[in-house]
């Protein structure tokens, strides 16, 4: 059983590396459930399809609360908020955004990223990576404009217009991820030692100390 075991874990990994997106599905859906009674595979559980209902697939979401420091609020919908996500590849975030509000600088591991404008004004963009020269594209969105952030790459996006303002984006995960820049480089748990950072930074110690005294908010 343990052979078998290792072999089931053995491809879900090598899968995994072969496409590097979400593996595709082999049955109609995986509800997860969070009953433990084998490996960890790639993903989670699924829920016995006699006992899936309509509400393992459903979920209400209400503007997102942007009385914050970054002046907005990310609400994801993925695996974790619908468990008939599991095994399909997909998932959204509703971005509320306050007048001048910021979604930081942020990176999802493992999704790309389509998002649309309902309303307001906002300005995005991404940074490619070394290999083009960290080329910066960016654009000013407005109500029904989409934009696309490629799987991994640094994006941002800045309320310019003069109202609140609220985007939806679709992601080619169950469970994309989030790394905020600055929160991962300045409020990292322990903290990154400063002898990394000033020499990263090309800045003296009390420019560190600085940063990894703020609060870095999470707005997701
Ligand atoms: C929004 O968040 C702020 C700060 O945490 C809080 O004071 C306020 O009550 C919240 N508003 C709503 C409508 O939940
Ligand atoms: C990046 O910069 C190098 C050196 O200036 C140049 O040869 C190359 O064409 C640039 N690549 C892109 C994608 O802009």
């Amino acid at each position: 059983m343990k052979v078998v075991y290792f072999l089931v874990a053995f491809l879900a990994l090598a899968s995994s590396i072969a496409f590097a997106y979400d593996p595709s599905p082999l049955q109609d859906f995986c509800v997860a459930t969070n009953e433990i009674n084998g490996v960890f595979v790639n993903g989670k559980f699924c829920k016995n399809p006699k006992l899936v209902k309509a509400e393992d697939f459903f979920k209400h979401v209400d503007p997102g609360n942007t009385s914050n420091k970054l002046g907005s609020k990310v609400t994801p919908v993925a695996v974790t908020e619908i468990p008939g996500l599991n095994t399909l590849g997909i998932s959204l975030a509703r971005i509320d955004f306050a007048p001048k509000g910021l979604n930081p600088p942020h990176t999802h591991p493992r999704a790309t990223e389509i998002l649309i404008v309902i309303e307001g004004t906002l300005y995005v963009g991404f940074v490619a990576s070394n290999q083009n020269n960290n080329t910066l594209f960016t654009k000013v969105l407005n109500k029904g404009d989409v934009f696309v952030f490629p799987i991994g790459l640094i994006h941002f996006q800045l309320n310019v217009g003069n109202g609140n303002a609220i985007a939806i984006a679709g992601l080619s995960s169950q469970n994309p991820g989030v790394i905020t820049i600055a929160n991962a480089l300045f409020g990292s748990t322990p903290l990154i030692s400063s002898e990394v950072l000033t020499k990263a930074f090309q800045v003296d110690n009390s420019i560190i100390d600085y940063l990894k005294k703020q609060f870095w908010y999470d707005n997701n």
